[in-house]
């Protein structure tokens, strides 16, 4: 059967601009980077994509080597546009981005000029895409110079193989030099991607959201349920086919007997507000003037459906605020 897309979806979504540019986006997008590689199931990555954009999420986030194995989610989403979202293309925010491994050899990753157009020419063939949305630089390189990495993105865009360049994982100062480059090059950086949760609020502290408010770019921060650790699913153990259930790290990291005593009193707080704990998780970090979208991933439909439900209670009082912050610690 054709798809067709929810003819209601524009008004199931709120869009807001990013940093001072002429785009808007959805305040959830979708990531691929886990659910959509040649080791999942097609159909269910498919449904997700089309109950996301049902749900007015226009903008979908990829990486050379998201999969497993590498490269297979842009090979996915390829076969996703090809098959149900072609006639839509225009109404389509499409990301990738180059920086971690990727391919055997000195030009396989970090920020030489030759990584990144090496790199955007792979995943455009991938994607089967003459051009992406936004082309990242995925996180900065200590040895090469910024000038040749931003430089890179600049002719990426020149070249009409992306619109706009993002940079992603850069602390605050060297962010802000990469604006500065990019400006002068006369391709402003669109969009900043760092990671950002209730669980994880480095940049919060280091000044990252002062600076690109000064800046004028957007952010939109990624694992904003910190890996689903707060979705509500590990409030009474680690659930079979769950993230954590596949990562020790997670698990020690977060799964605690402490971590776990935190996630039950914010479920709490999230019940009290009439939310799911993933929907009061994604509205928390989108209540930062700074956060244009919460870049979210999932592993079946209905999750996205769940957070979606996060914009009919965005706000917070000064008293919830401070309850969490008491929470965290
Ligand atoms: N720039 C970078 O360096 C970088 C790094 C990492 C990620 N990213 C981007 O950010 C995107 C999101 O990262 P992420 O997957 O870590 O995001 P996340 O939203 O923090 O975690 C997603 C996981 O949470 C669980 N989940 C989501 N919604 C749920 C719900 N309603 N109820 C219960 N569980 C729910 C699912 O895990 P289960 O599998 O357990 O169901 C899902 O796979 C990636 O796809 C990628 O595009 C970028």
């Amino acid at each position: 059967m054709i798809y067709q897309a929810d003819q209601t979806r524009y008004s199931r979504m709120d869009y807001k601009r990013c940093g001072r540019s002429g785009i808007k986006l959805p305040r959830i997008s979708l990531g691929l980077w886990q659910n959509f590689g040649s080791v999942n199931v097609f159909e269910n990555s498919r449904r997700m994509v089309r109950t996301a954009f049902d749900h007015g999420i226009t903008h979908f986030d990829l990486a050379n080597n998201y999969g497993p194995e590498p490269g297979s989610a842009e090979s996915c989403f390829g076969q996703i546009l090809s098959k149900d979202l072609r006639p839509y293309r225009d109404e389509l925010i499409i990301s990738s981005k180059a920086g971690y491994l990727m391919w055997d050899g000195p030009y396989g990753e970090w920020g030489s000029r030759k990584n990144l157009i090496a790199s955007c020419d792979q995943s455009l063939k991938r994607l089967g895409l003459d051009y992406v949305d936004i082309f990242y630089h995925h996180r900065p390189d200590p040895d090469t110079p910024l000038e040749e990495t931003m430089g890179a993105l600049d002719r990426i865009v020149r070249s009409g193989k992306a619109l706009y360049a993002g940079i992603s994982n850069y602390p605050p100062e060297r962010a802000r030099k990469a604006f500065r480059i990019l400006r002068e090059l006369g391709t402003p950086c669109l969009i900043h991607q760092p990671r950002y949760s209730m669980l994880f609020r480095d940049y919060e502290k280091n000044g990252l959201f002062e600076v690109l408010e000064e800046e004028g770019v957007g952010a939109i921060v990624f694992s904003p349920l910190a890996q689903g650790m707060l979705s509500g699913k590990y409030l009474n153990g680690i659930p079979e086919d769950s993230r954590a259930s596949r990562s020790d790290a997670l698990q020690k990291m977060y799964l605690t007997e402490e971590g776990v005593a935190k996630l039950r009193a914010l479920n709490g707080l999230a019940v009290r507000r009439g939310q799911s704990l993933s929907q009061m998780a994604i509205a928390w970090v989108l209540r930062r003037p700074a956060v244009t979208s919460a870049l979210i991933g999932a592993s079946s439909p209905q999750q996205i459906t769940d957070i979606c439900g996060c914009l009919k209670n965005p706000e917070f009082s000064m008293e919830e605020l401070a309850e969490i912050d008491a929470v965290l610690g």
